[in-house]
């Protein structure tokens, strides 16, 4: 793996004649999820910086050409990013029939259900039994757990420049409810739940009324948000004392509890949908 890694450092920098081959063999990689854009050590995760510059080197390289699409419809993309042939009935993967599209380089893995439209982009790892609904999408990088369920209309961003930056990570078990957006690489620790439209992105200061403390991306430390916790939309007032301002408040996602029973009970996800 260090030489892969080493070949495509240096085809990023000044692409060479060999530069597809080592590119194959790097998105071949990722399709089976033997490498990712950032995995976990320890309690941390750590960006691939190196996964990222091989993302990038497809871009550099790839020449645009005709996606293979059914009339009337047509689509164009780089050569090096088509849609990607799945090990589907080996993994019992389903990809609901509706206009969903996973490009090259995003794994999946088994008994993982896609339902339509969904997009799945380049370097986005999808592991074991989660659920991606409907007008969902998982941004290139993004790393997203087990047993997760991804509701209709969520959006998980892709992350990939700046090229040291931390995708956005959804660890296992968390259920991120409809239409919630996650962004700029904030990481969602297991086991939360993401209320029906809630947003987070780096910039957004996260009050917790249980541990009455406030989570907020700190230097380059990401915003976190803890596990099991229940992050539902709220709002704050304004803080500056102005008469402007007054009476105005701010989007604030807010924890008011941690995962219980009850929670379980409105999360639980149906055994046989999948
Ligand atoms: C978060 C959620 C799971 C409820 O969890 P819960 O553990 O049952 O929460 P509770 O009912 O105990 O509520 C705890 C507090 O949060 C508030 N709350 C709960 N859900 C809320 C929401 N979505 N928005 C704002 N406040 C909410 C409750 O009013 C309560 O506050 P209060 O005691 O001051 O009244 C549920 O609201 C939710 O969003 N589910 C996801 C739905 C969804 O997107 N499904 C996807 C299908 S595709």
């Amino acid at each position: 793996m260090h030489d892969l890694a080493r070949r495509v450092e240096e085809e990023y920098e000044n692409p060479s004649a060999a530069a597809r081959e080592v590119f194959d063999q790097f998105i071949g990689a990722l399709n089976e999820g033997s490498i990712r854009a950032a995995e976990k050590q320890g309690s941390r995760w750590v960006v691939n910086v190196w996964v990222k510059k091989g993302v990038l080197l497809g871009f550099k390289i790839g020449k645009i050409q005709r996606a293979v699409s059914a009339a009337p419809f047509q689509f164009f993309d780089k050569d090096t990013y088509p849609t990607r042939d799945l090990p589907a009935l080996e993994k019992n993967i389903r990809v609901v029939p509706g206009g969903s599209s996973i490009r090259n380089g995003a794994y999946l893995g088994s008994n993982v259900t896609i339902m339509p439209p969904a997009y799945v982009n380049v370097a986005a790892y999808v592991d074991d039994n989660t659920m991606i609904d409907s007008h969902a999408l998982v941004g290139s990088c993004a790393q997203i757990g087990k047993r997760v369920h991804v509701s209709a209309g969520a959006q998980i961003g892709g992350v990939i420049e700046p090229i040291g930056a931390m995708p956005v990570i959804i660890e296992d078990e968390v259920l991120v409810g409809g239409n919630c957006g996650v962004y700029e690489g904030t990481i969602v620790r297991r086991g939360t739940v993401l209320a029906a439209g809630t947003i987070l992105t780096s910039g957004t200061p996260v009050y917790d009324l249980v541990q009455r403390r406030i989570y907020r991306k700190e230097g380059d430390q990401p915003l976190e948000i803890p596990e099991n916790a229940v992050v539902v939309p709220g709002s704050r007032l304004l803080s500056r004392d102005d008469t402007f301002s007054r009476g105005l408040s701010l989007y604030t996602p807010i924890i008011v509890k941690y995962r219980d029973e009850k929670t379980d009970a409105v999360t639980q996800l149906e055994k046989h949908v999948r």
